[in-house]
Order: C-alpha cells, then sequence, then structure tokens
C-alpha cells in the first residue's frame, strides 16, 4: 500500500483537515461529517515535468493502462500503489471541434469544442470514475458495492461489478430513470432495489444501508471516484495541445464532476502544469436548481472552505418546508440535495465560475441541436450546451473564447425524451416522422417535395 505520509484522505474543513489512511473506507470525515478528498504528497512521488510527457503513452495501447483515459494520466491520482487499477476501457473519447453547432448558436468557428463522454464502456462520463473507485474497492477486498442513482452510476457501476467478479446494488427512484439506463443495470445483473422516492430521498437511504450492511458505496461522496473524473480534464488539455480553454461548461447534479474538475485544475496549476485555470460553468436545470440558487441568489461562497453553513441549513429547511422536490426532462440532474456542493463551491472559486440555470425547452432544443449536428447527447448533457447559449446572450461568454461544452451521456441513453420531442412536440427542430402510404408514388412525392439540405457545412477532414 501507498506509503499514508504520502498519500491520504484528507477532510476539506481547514478548521478540521483531518486525515485518515487508503484503507479507510470513508464518505464523510468522521469527526466533522465534512466531504474527504485524496492528498498526495507531490514533492514524494514521480509526476511528468510537463504535460506533454503523457503522450508517448499513445504508442504503446496494447498496455491497457496506457489505452485507458484515466490510467493514461495515473502519476496524477496516483493512489494505488503497488496495486493494479482496474480498467475496461473507459476514457476513449474525444473532444469534437463543432463548427456547425457554434455557428447556429453565435460561436465563431474552431471556438466550440464538444467534450464526448458518451463514447465510454457504459456511455457515460460515470466509467471515469468507477476505474478508480473498483481500484479502491479492489484494494480493500470489497464484496459487495452500491449507490444511489439517477441511472447513469448505476449503469456504470453494474458494468464495472460484473467486470469484478463483486456484487451490485443500486439504489433508484422507482419510475425516475430513463429506459437505457435501467436496462443497462439490469442486464449487467446489478440487484436493483426501485425505492418509492426520488434520488435525493435514494441518497439518503443507499448510505444508511451502507453504514449497517458495509457495503462498498460508488456515489461520488467516495473520493477516490472524483480522482478518476479528473481525467476527463487532462484529456480535455490534451486534445487542445495541453492549452488550457477560456471556459468549461458542465451541468451540474450531484456537482461530482464540477469538483473533480476543480480539484484537478488546482493540483495542475500547484504543480506548475498549467499556468492558469479555465472558468468553469456549471449548469443547473431550472427544476433542480440548489446550487444556482444558494450561489448566484442567495451569494453563498467557498470562503476559504469556511462555508457559511447556516445559509446551508436554512436554505434545505425551507425546501423541505415548501416540500420541494426536484423535477426536469434532465432526469439524470433531477437532484435537490447535491452532495458534493462544498467541493463544487471549491471549483467555482479557484475557477472564478458561475452558475446558471436553464429551463427544460432550452434543455430539450439544446439537446436537438447537438444532435441535428451529428454529436447527440441525453437531455442532461444538453443543459451544457443550453448553458453557453444563455451566457453568449447574457455577453458573459464572447463569441470568439475557446469553450468547451462536456457531454456527459449518449444520446441513446434516453429515447424516450427523444422521440417526445421529434413525434410530440412542435419546437424549432422537431423531425416529425412522414406518413405515408405504401405507394411507390406518395414515396416519391413525398421525397422530391421535400427541402434539400444546406451543404455549406461538411466534415472537413476528407476535403
Ligand atoms: N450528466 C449526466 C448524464 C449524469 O448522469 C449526471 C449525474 C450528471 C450530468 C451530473 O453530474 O452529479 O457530477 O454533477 N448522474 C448521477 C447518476 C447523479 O446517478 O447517474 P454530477
Amino acid at each position: 500500500m501507498a506509503d499514508p505520509n504520502v498519500v491520504f484522505q484528507q477532510c476539506i474543513n481547514p478548521d478540521c483537515a483531518a486525515t485518515y489512511d487508503l484503507g479507510q473506507t470513508l464518505y464523510a470525515c468522521t469527526r466533522c461529517g465534512q466531504l474527504l478528498d485524496i492528498r498526495y504528497d507531490w514533492a514524494r512521488l514521480a509526476v511528468p515535468k510537463k504535460l506533454s510527457d503523457f503522450q508517448a503513452r499513445w504508442a504503446s495501447r496494447g498496455n491497457p493502462l496506457d489505452r485507458s483515459g484515466v490510467w493514461r494520466f495515473r502519476e496524477l491520482l496516483p493512489f494505488f500503489g503497488s496495486a493494479d487499477p482496474v480498467t475496461i476501457g473507459e476514457g476513449q473519447t474525444t473532444l469534437q471541434q463543432a463548427d456547425e453547432l457554434a455557428a447556429f448558436i453565435g460561436v465563431k468557428p474552431g471556438r466550440l469544442f464538444l467534450q464526448y463522454e458518451g463514447f465510454n464502456p457504459s456511455g457515460s462520463f460515470k466509467d471515469n470514475g468507477m476505474a478508480a473507485a473498483f481500484t479502491h474497492a479492489r484494494m480493500f477486498g470489497a464484496r459487495q458495492v452500491a449507490c444511489a442513482s439517477t441511472g447513469n452510476t448505476s449503469a456504470s457501476l453494474a458494468l464495472y461489478a460484473a467486470r469484478c467478479g463483486m456484487r451490485a446494488w443500486v439504489f433508484i427512484g422507482a419510475g425516475r430513470i430513463a429506459f437505457g439506463k435501467l436496462s443497462q443495470a439490469l442486464e449487467y445483473g446489478a440487484k436493483t432495489l426501485q425505492i418509492d422516492g426520488d434520488f435525493d430521498a435514494c441518497m439518503a437511504r443507499v448510505q444508511e444501508a451502507t453504514k449497517r450492511l458495509g457495503l462498498y458505496l460508488v456515489n461520488s461522496v467516495n473520493p477516490f471516484r472524483l480522482e478518476g473524473q479528473k481525467a476527463i480534464m487532462y484529456r480535455v488539455l490534451e486534445s487542445l495541445s495541453w492549452q488550457t480553454p477560456d471556459w468549461i461548461v458542465v451541468p451540474g447534479g450531484n456537482l461530482g464532476n464540477s469538483s473533480a474538475f476543480g480539484k484537478a485544475f488546482l493540483e495542475l496549476k500547484n504543480l506548475g502544469l498549467i499556468d492558469r485555470i479555465p472558468r468553469i460553468a456549471i449548469i443547473n436545470a431550472a427544476g433542480a436548481n440548489t446550487l444556482y440558487r444558494l450561489v448566484e441568489q442567495e451569494g453563498l461562497r467557498w470562503n476559504g472552505g469556511r462555508v457559511d453553513a447556516a445559509k446551508i441549513d436554512a436554505f434545505f429547511a425551507r425546501m423541505k418546508a415548501e416540500n420541494r422536490k426536484a423535477s426536469t426532462i434532465a432526469s439524470a440532474i433531477e437532484i435537490n440535495v447535491p452532495v458534493n456542493l462544498r467541493k463544487a463551491l471549491r471549483a467555482l472559486d479557484a475557477s472564478n465560475g458561475l452558475v446558471r440555470e436553464v429551463p427544460d425547452e432550452a434543455i430539450r432544443d439544446a439537446k436537438a441541436a447537438v444532435g441535428k449536428f451529428g454529436y447527440g447527447c441525453e437531455p442532461a448533457s444538453a443543459a451544457s450546451v443550453a448553458g453557453l447559449r444563455r451566457l453568449l446572450a447574457e455577453g458573459v461568454i464572447s463569441p470568439g473564447e475557446r469553450v468547451v461544452c462536456i457531454l456527459t451521456g449518449h444520446l441513446l441513453k434516453d429515447p424516450t425524451a427523444t422521440v417526445d420531442y421529434h413525434v410530440k412536440m412542435d419546437r424549432e427542430l422537431s423531425n416529425k416522422p412522414i406518413a405515408v402510404a405504401d405507394d411507390i408514388e406518395a414515396i416519391v412525392a413525398a421525397i422530391s417535395g421535400s427541402e434539400a439540405p444546406n451543404s455549406e457545412f461538411g466534415i472537413r477532414n476528407s476535403e
């Protein structure tokens, strides 16, 4: 095992800062109850002198660790010591330069990029985190793993558990998760508990059950999971030839991603591997907007780790009194009690970031636009593009800035949302199927009557 003086867990509360060794499977500080970080004494670890050194690993893709989009950067999450990291090929994702979408939403050519995490083995960014969490679980002999989920965590957990020979328990709100995701959990053999409640209820129950039964919890309160998700930012930088973009725009649900991104950039900056941190814009769905309200309306800040706990408590007390429940088409981020709230505040502070909310209609339209230009994502992911549209309209982001939107999950995760938009709704980009008789003349008439596509854009790498 790694030397506990070099790699350890630490409470994020600066007034507590309790430390724990890696073998302690904890999801909160036992002294003050706040979140834990994985911390490294970098001076005693071998870290590459420059980020471009990682590129050498493209030449040895026969080695599964070099092929993994997480473990290719293993010196930046070196908690595994001499253990074998778990990998099933996560992180083979690409950063797409999306000029057509850019033109559509008013960004200059060459300035908008989509980080397409739907290419992961289970179809979402969660696999980055699971590779790290399962590595830790296996290091300490876990046999049963558990999570609460709006769908993607459960799909990813189920897949990794199947490959690692562990029993998986997933807690989902009955009727709350998209069928693509539910089908994955069932097919990969996870035991699925459909709880009569929403995600926030499932999250509370799974934490209680984990404590009682000694299950290994892989929700993003698990600090090892967030270590894996840092790699999404390493790959973004790699795709931009190690240049820092101006903005990272990311949907916010339980706030694991934004927290991990903030930690990744803070560490890189402290290591002298980057000279500035991009601004992080976290986008809430308007129907699940706790972070937006707390930060943008109530002025909650990280404040050097001394967060105004009374403000948070009062906010949640009001939410409870009003019986306010999260509700949005973006079911993946239908979360009102984000567990990583404080770490997300830290990420916002480190990156001079901000939070916006977007209504469901804007999410649906942004999703259709992402799909129309040949990418595709699930509703929660499109919140990033809807958020970018809003920030452009506000003049906060200018058309010439370099922006990366994170597309967190695959289009096929939620076919119901997609089909409803095109078949049942009359929106700007609805693409209704055309009903035609089984008759060649009628078919020819239907085809002849439709407009030819605009050929101004196209794939340029074949020219
Ligand atoms: N996008 C997708 C597709 C997600 O599945 C999630 C979270 C998010 C964005 C939000 O990310 O929690 O890091 O802020 N899904 C979790 C789940 C909650 O259970 O699958 P976050």
